[in-house]
């Protein structure tokens, strides 16, 4: 096994390189040659390493792509492996070490609990692998550099699923901001009153040495998002709130305020609901009226606002189905003001479109999305992907910081009130 220098290979990669140094020195004995050609055929060949629960969903979603073939699977829980082996008529193994050794195999999906996550993505890597690897990337952001510099050097597919950004609700969103169809962005909310019933005390969700915490294990989804549609953010306050009510230490509920250069998003997510009372909500606010999208797969979205009746009409070119509520407009000449500025408007609106039942459909077209998208990649270099590795780095390097700053909060793990 090799010995991993980070910190080495991370200056290497970003330095002019003059000492000459390459991947392969970095990793004695490791023999890695770029093949050009994995996974460029009209077949690719996966193993899964992991047999939990999402690997199982996402499993039964990438074999109804044309071409995809699982071939093997990896989990240290023989009973769990063995059965997902059986029903993807795939080849089982113990040791994730021995589907890395089968040739045959293009891409490894990692769906193990997050601490594993960067050591399996780098092996798989130097094995010259591609890999998509289940959100969060890896519990640091250098560890998250590093993947993504080995995959740059080995010419590899490394990405995270972090399958929002493929939800045609975040693209809508994202015209409606880039061609500022509502005005200015001001504010964002984010509030994820999310289950635990199938969070038992002993998970590794709660211990953080193996999931990071909620900002990292979870929050990584929503940095990402809101970064795609507000840019570069910088995490300037974060809490992490203990559960008192149980012996093992517990934080349950998180809450982070985030700079864009746009304006402030709050991100709030506590596990501590029965799942029937479960709801997620996020709300963007601007000049003209708000966005609030439903679901934390967001399935539905409601407008409200002042529009004029081109605005009105282009939004409803861009939304699609939907259903248009006008309001009776109390002001006269329909002319109001707002940050010092007239805002003028034929209508004020409620618009409605998606629902709740489309919520398993669409998770899954966004798994499909997301590997048809990469693997296009994998065949066509200059694809343009929606999500890459700079998804990767970028959304723990947001929720290491929250992480960082919520801990500093919390004295030895009291919460100071
Ligand atoms: N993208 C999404 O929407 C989404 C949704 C749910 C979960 N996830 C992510 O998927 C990952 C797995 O979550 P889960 O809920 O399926 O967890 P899980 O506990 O159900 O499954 C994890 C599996 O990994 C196996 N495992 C543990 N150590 C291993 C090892 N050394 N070698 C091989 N297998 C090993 C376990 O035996 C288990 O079967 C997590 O990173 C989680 O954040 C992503």
């Amino acid at each position: 096994m090799n010995t991993f220098i980070p910190n080495k290979l991370y200056s290497f990669l970003n330095t002019d390189n003059s000492s000459g140094e390459t991947v392969n020195q970095l990793f004695p004995g490791q023999k890695v040659v770029a093949n050009l050609e994995k996974g460029r055929g009209d077949n690719l060949s996966i193993g899964i390493i992991g047999a939990g629960n999402f690997a199982a969903f996402a499993a039964n979603v990438f074999i109804t792509i044309i071409g995809i073939k699982i071939i093997a699977v990896a989990d240290v829980n023989e009973m769990a492996g063995n059965k997902l082996a059986e029903e993807l008529k795939a080849t089982y193994h113990l040791d994730y070490m021995d589907l890395l050794a089968d040739n045959s195999i293009d891409l490894v999906y990692i769906a193990t609990p997050p601490h594993l996550h960067f050591e399996m993505s780098k092996n798989a890597l130097l094995a010259g692998k591609h890999v998509i690897c289940e959100k969060p990337a890896a519990l640091k952001t250098l560890d998250v550099i590093t993947l993504q510099a080995l995959a740059k050097e080995f010419q590899l597919l490394y990405v995270v699923n972090l399958m929002q950004r493929y939800n045609p609700l975040y693209t809508m969103v994202q015209k409606i901001i880039q061609q500022k169809m509502m005005g200015n962005f001001l504010h964002g909310f984010f509030e994820n009153y999310a289950s635990d019933e199938n969070l038992q005390e002993q998970h590794w969700f709660w211990d953080e040495t193996k999931s990071g915490g909620i900002f990292i294990e979870h929050g990584v989804h929503f940095f990402d998002m809101f970064s795609g549609w507000l840019g570069h953010g910088k995490v300037i306050n974060a809490v992490e709130q203990k559960r008192k009510s149980c012996d093992t230490t517990i934080y349950d509920r998180v809450q982070a305020t985030v700079l864009y250069e746009a304006g402030t998003v709050n991100f709030y997510h506590g596990f501590d609901q029965p799942k029937i009372l479960d709801r997620q909500e996020m709300r963007l606010l601007f000049e003209r009226g708000e966005i609030t999208l439903y679901e934390w797969v967001p399935v539905s979205m409601k407008l409200h606002g002042l529009f004029t009746n081109e605005q009105l009409q282009a939004l409803q070119d861009l939304i699609g189905p939907c259903t248009i509520v006008k309001h009776p407009a109390e002001t006269s000449g329909k002319k109001v003001m707002g940050r010092f500025t007239e805002i003028i408007f034929d209508e004020q609106v409620t618009i409605q479109c998606g629902s709740n039942s489309e919520k398993q459909h669409r998770y899954q077209q966004l798994l499909k999305d997301m590997l048809q998208d990469q693997w296009n990649w994998i065949k066509d270099r200059s694809h343009q992907r929606i999500i890459n590795d700079t998804n990767a780095v970028e959304s723990v390097r947001m929720a290491e910081a929250a992480h960082a700053i919520g801990c500093s909060f919390n004295l030895k793990g009291e919460t100071p009130l």
